[in-house]
C-alpha cells in the first residue's frame, strides 16, 4: 500500500469518491471491475482510473480489473476509516447541529466524543446523543479524552484562538467550516476548510457557460 506522502493532492481529493461508487458497487455484490466499467460509472476517463489506483500499486490485473472488496478496503485504509479518531465539534449553532446530527462520523473513521460551545443558555441541551459542553471545561476534556480531529461552526472572529489552544492541546486535525484560512497558520496539521459558498459559485461557474 502507498504511504499518504506519495500520493498526489489531486488523487488524494477524488479518493472519497472512489471509496463512495466502490462501496456502492460492493453493496450490489460486484465482486470485481475493469477500469472501463468503472469509469463509465464514475465519469471519469479509464486511462486517469488507472493512473490513480496505480497509486495504490498492485491492485488492477490485466484481464481481471479490479477486486472491488479489496480496493475499497485499500482506499478505506488510506482514508483512515477505520481508525476511529476522537472529534470534538466547537459551535453548537445551526450549522454546528446540523452537521453532529446528519453525517455519518463512524463510518468515516471519526467518533465525535464532545460539542462545546461558549453560550451558557444551550450548555447541557441534548444534540446527536451528546450533551453541549461549555467550552470553559474544554480544557480539562482535551486533557482527559486526547481529540485529534476538531470541526469548528464558529463565527470567524473566534477561530483563531480556539484552534490555537486546540493545537496546544494536541489536536492534529480541524474540519473548518469558519469562513477563516486555518491552513496559512500550521504546519504539520491536517486542515480542510469547507466553504458551500465556493461549492455554489462553481456551480454558477457551470450555468454561467452552458
Ligand atoms: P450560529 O450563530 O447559529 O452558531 C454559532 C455558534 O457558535 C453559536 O451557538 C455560538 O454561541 C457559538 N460560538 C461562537 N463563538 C464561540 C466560541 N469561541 N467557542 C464556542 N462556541 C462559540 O451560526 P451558524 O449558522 O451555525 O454558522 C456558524 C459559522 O459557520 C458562521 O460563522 C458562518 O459564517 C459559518 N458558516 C460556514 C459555512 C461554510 O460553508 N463554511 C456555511 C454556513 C455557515
Amino acid at each position: 500500500m502507498a504511504k499518504n506522502g506519495s500520493i498526489s493532492n489531486s488523487v488524494i481529493k477524488r479518493l472519497p469518491r472512489y471509496y463512495r461508487f466502490l462501496g456502492e458497487l460492493l453493496k450490489q455484490d460486484i465482486v470485481r471491475i475493469s477500469s472501463r466499467e468503472l469509469s463509465v460509472r464514475m465519469k471519469l476517463t479509464a486511462s486517469q482510473i488507472r493512473q490513480d489506483l496505480n497509486c495504490f500499486g498492485g491492485f488492477g490485473q490485466q484481464g481481471y480489473g479490479y477486486n472491488v472488496e479489496e480496493l475499497h478496503n485499500e482506499i478505506g485504509k488510506i482514508l483512515g476509516v477505520d481508525k476511529n479518531f476522537n472529534t470534538i465539534l466547537i459551535g453548537a449553532g445551526n450549522l454546528g447541529r446540523a452537521i453532529a446530527t446528519h453525517i455519518n462520523f463512524e463510518s468515516r473513521g471519526c467518533k465525535l466524543i464532545g460539542i462545546f460551545d461558549n453560550n451558557p443558555e444551550i450548555t447541557g441541551e441534548s444534540v446527536s446523543g451528546l450533551e453541549i459542553i461549555h467550552t470553559d471545561k474544554l480544557e480539562a476534556f482535551c486533557k482527559r479524552n486526547k481529540p485529534v480531529v476538531a470541526i469548528l461552526c464558529i463565527p470567524k472572529a473566534n477561530t483563531q484562538a480556539i484552534a490555537d489552544m486546540l493545537v496546544k492541546m494536541g489536536v492534529k486535525a480541524f474540519w473548518n467550516f469558519s469562513h477563516y484560512d486555518l491552513s496559512i497558520e500550521y504546519e504539520g496539521i491536517a486542515v480542510e476548510n469547507v466553504h458551500l459558498g465556493d461549492s455554489l459559485l462553481t456551480l454558477t461557474y457551470g450555468a454561467n457557460h452552458l
